[in-house]
């Protein structure tokens, strides 16, 4: 038998770890998930969503990898029998969400381009659903694709496919070694500038001013677990595909505190960055910043190139840092995304990583085509409501169940992590996994499906 691929080195691994988890979901929705669950207050569900389910499932899928080295569903089928659906529905959820994060991706390489000479014009609204994404009102694919956005497409899945391809060492730990320091810098020049702008101080005031009162709202809960989930990119198979690559010894305690702060540092700085520049906004345009405000496509589209036009000097190399930081980070989540289906077909079908590669790539690229079509926006918001509502959260739920009651492996787990680790975890992951975890994702799974289904 062929031996497994291996991280060159520990730094790698913790980086593509890292690289996994920020993404687009740290710089375009965090922010406004923040601003609109009560601010400074938001923080108080979001650390107890960090500490009682983010990281403790970190360490649970990192030690899963590590411990039956093998791709998502037969890691889980090694740790119980009948249980591989477990990984090959996330590792589903991952190609579906592949498809449309690489069209988002291919939108911020635009936008990278349009910088230069502020192409979007004043009418930002106008220039992303009109000129740009030509949107249709009914939702067909009829019309066919646009190919000013199959371009950036092709660009995107291009950049991905080389890295995958190959391989652990040589193409995934790469990438995320140039990208995320690069990504680090760019972002902290673009912070630094949102935060020194004219009326920065209003924008972070409207974003951390606590509001108490949103704590007793469930759904604040809700948000606050699943923009862990999502951020963490925990319960998608991606962190048990990264973790079976690890040498024998790993510090995967050490390992997983470290991506958990990491990215949760990033997110947060980030938010000042962009709250900071939307008061600047608000600031020029004689607005509120609740009406400037906004997520998603509407922030990083609408909202931030005019905050790009609006700026007293070097505009374009402000666009290009901001959308040359989502390029960044996106690239690296995208890379993550796929590895998790390319590692479990290689595994399912004995293929080649090339053969797999480049059918899991080819296949989703394909896929993305359907968002490039007059239609797009409308199927791109389908399919992600529906993979918010029935991806991360309830597959973290069935993790914790597997592990702290059906296999009852808690302890195995602590002990083997705490063997080869620095510092030593203690039994209040035990009682999280088998209780709090499982109590808590439950709830948020039940309120979930009522509000789906009411
Ligand atoms: N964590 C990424 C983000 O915050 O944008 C998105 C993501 C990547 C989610 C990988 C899930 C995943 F498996």
């Amino acid at each position: 038998m062929s031996t497994r691929e291996q991280w060159g080195t520990r730094a790698g691994f913790v980086l593509a770890a890292i690289g996994s988890a920020i993404g687009l979901g740290n710089i375009w929705r965090y922010p406004y998930v923040l601003y609109e669950n009560g601010g400074g207050s938001f923080l108080i569900p979001y650390f107890f969503a960090l500490f009682t389910a983010g990281i403790p499932i970190l360490l649970l899928e990192f030690w899963i990898g590590h411990r039956y080295r093998k791709a998502a569903p037969y890691a889980l089928r090694d740790l119980a029998r009948g249980w591989s659906w477990l990984g090959w529905w996330p590792a589903m959820v991952c190609f579906v969400i592949v498809t449309y994060y690489a069209v988002v991706l291919a939108w911020a390489l635009s936008y990278m381009y349009f910088s230069f000479g502020l192409q979007w014009g004043d009418d930002t609204k106008a220039f992303l659903y009109g000129n740009f994404l030509k949107l249709t009102d009914s939702p067909s694919v009829v019309g066919g694709l646009q190919w000013h956005i199959v371009l950036p497409v092709v660009i995107v899945w291009a950049i991905v496919f080389f890295y995958v391809y190959r391989g652990v060492r040589k193409g995934i730990e790469r990438a995320n070694k140039v990208m995320i320091p690069l990504l680090l810098v760019m972002i902290a020049i673009v912070v630094f500038r949102g935060v020194t702008l004219p009326g920065a101080v209003d924008g972070l005031n409207h974003l951390l001013t606590p509001d108490f009162s949103k704590l007793a709202n469930p759904q604040v809960w809700i948000a606050a677990y699943s923009q862990v989930f999502f951020s963490l990119s925990i319960a998608f198979g991606v962190m048990i595909t990264y973790a079976s690559y690890l040498p024998k010894r790993a510090d995967i305690n050490n390992s997983a505190f470290i991506t958990g702060l990491a990215n949760s540092g990033f997110e947060f700085f980030a938010a000042l960055g962009v709250f900071g520049a939307i008061g600047f906004l608000a600031h020029v345009q004689g607005a509120d910043v609740k009406d400037v405000a906004s997520a998603g496509p509407g922030l990083a589209f609408v909202v931030f190139p005019k905050i790009i036009s609006e700026l007293p000097a070097l505009n374009e190399l402000f666009g290009v840092l901001f959308f040359g930081a989502l390029v960044l980070a996106g690239l690296t989540s995208a890379i993550s995304l796929v590895e998790v289906s390319i590692a479990a077909v290689m595994e399912k079908f004995s293929w080649s990583r090339q053969k797999a590669a480049s059918i899991v790539c080819g296949a989703a690229f394909v896929g993305s085509l359907v968002y490039t079509t007059g239609g797009g926006l409308y199927y791109l918001d389908i399919v992600d409501h529906f993979i918010n509502a029935f991806g991360g959260l309830l597959v973290g739920l069935l993790e914790v169940i597997l592990v702290g009651w059906v296999v009852k492996k808690t302890a195995e787990a602590r002990a083997y992590t705490n063997t080869m680790s620095d510092f030593a975890i203690g039994s209040w992951w035990d009682f999280c996994v088998r209780y709090v975890t499982p109590i808590v994702l439950g709830a948020m799974t039940l309120l979930n499906l009522v509000k789906e289904f009411r």
